[in-house]
């Protein structure tokens, strides 16, 4: 199975390169932004036709959050325009489309984890061009789009993977934000499982992908982490963590409550998909 990955630097694409050799017969091609700027519809082109892969992953996005509502042309034109190119470059190959979106597509009105037949209805220029970009990929006939949230690793550069160090290193409380409510994504669950709709031979489809259990606050998962020190460690002395109420100032709109169900994708494919907790197990 050939495979090409865009964004191949980024936190997920990281990952797909650690996993893809213990993959049974999947020949991984990753490109990094350098290598492959997937602006460059010419580029994009030349690369799929020659390789002719039978899935391209693309990891690549306009990601930071803030920014995008500083520049929403940047945003837009990474996280949707550029998949037009995209997606006529993989249907004159063959190839099948796995690109990933996220759960800021949704307002986060509701109480209960959204299905992916829930409407989206983004709060802010992230979650927005995201959506565009979903729509242009969904109406390839071999396009998958795989929402996911809050993903970390060990070596991830975001306040997820940053809290057991912080809470290592600082005297003082850590005080993390309980506003949000969301499903935490441990990076390797997520890229099995979009290695599993590979293996399935899956070719089209939306599909949700994030731990189980619910959800949770960055604050609960700060909590979590501090205990499991502590257990590993009874002598350990980690900073408290406590609760923040307020939002940071001058950011972009968040929503609430985005906590996702990825039912549809385990039965699929048929993987179990471990819960939220059991992914902190890898960065403490
Ligand atoms: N991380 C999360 O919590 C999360 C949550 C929901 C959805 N997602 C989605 O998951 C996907 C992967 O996210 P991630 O966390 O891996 O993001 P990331 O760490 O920000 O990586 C994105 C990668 O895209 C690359 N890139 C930027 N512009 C490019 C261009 N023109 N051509 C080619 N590559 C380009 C970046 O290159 P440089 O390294 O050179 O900057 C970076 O390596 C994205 O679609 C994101 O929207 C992520």
């Amino acid at each position: 199975m050939k495979v090409v990955l865009t964004g191949a630097n980024g936190g997920v694409g990281r990952i797909v390169q650690q996993l893809a050799p213990v993959q049974n017969q999947m020949e991984l091609t990753p490109y990094s932004r350098y290598e492959l700027n997937i602006l460059d519809k010419q580029a994009l082109m030349d690369c799929v036709l020659s390789l002719k892969p039978d899935y391209l992953i693309n990891t690549a996005a306009f990601t930071h959050v803030d920014q995008a509502e500083k520049e929403p042309g940047a945003a837009f034109l990474l996280n949707a325009d550029c998949l037009e190119g995209m997606t006529e470059a993989c249907g004159k190959a063959g190839t099948t489309l796995i690109h990933l979106s996220t759960d800021y597509v949704f307002d986060g009105t509701k109480r209960t984890p959204y299905t992916e037949d829930d409407l989206p209805a983004p709060v802010n220029t992230y979650g927005a061009s995201k959506r565009a970009g979903e729509l242009i990929v969904l109406s390839y006939p071999r396009g998958i789009v795989v929402r996911t949230s809050w993903v970390y690793s060990r070596h991830s550069r975001n306040f997820l993977a940053a809290i057991p160090g912080l809470l290592r290193t600082q005297s003082e409380p850590l005080y993390v934000d309980t506003l949000q409510t969301n499903s935490p994504t441990y990076a390797h669950d997520l890229v099995n499982g979009l290695f599993a709709l590979i293996g399935a031979k899956v070719h089209y489809g939306l599909f949700h992908f994030t731990n189980t259990g619910g959800g949770c606050t960055r604050y609960a998962f700060a909590c979590r982490i501090r205990e499991m020190i502590l257990r590993n460690d009874p002598k350990a002395s980690p900073a408290l963590v406590l609760p923040m109420y307020t939002e940071v100032p001058g950011g972009a709109p968040r929503p609430v409550y985005t906590v996702m169900n990825p039912e549809k994708m385990a039965q699929l494919t048929g993987i179990v998909i471990p819960h939220w907790q059991e992914g902190i197990e890898n960065i403490i």
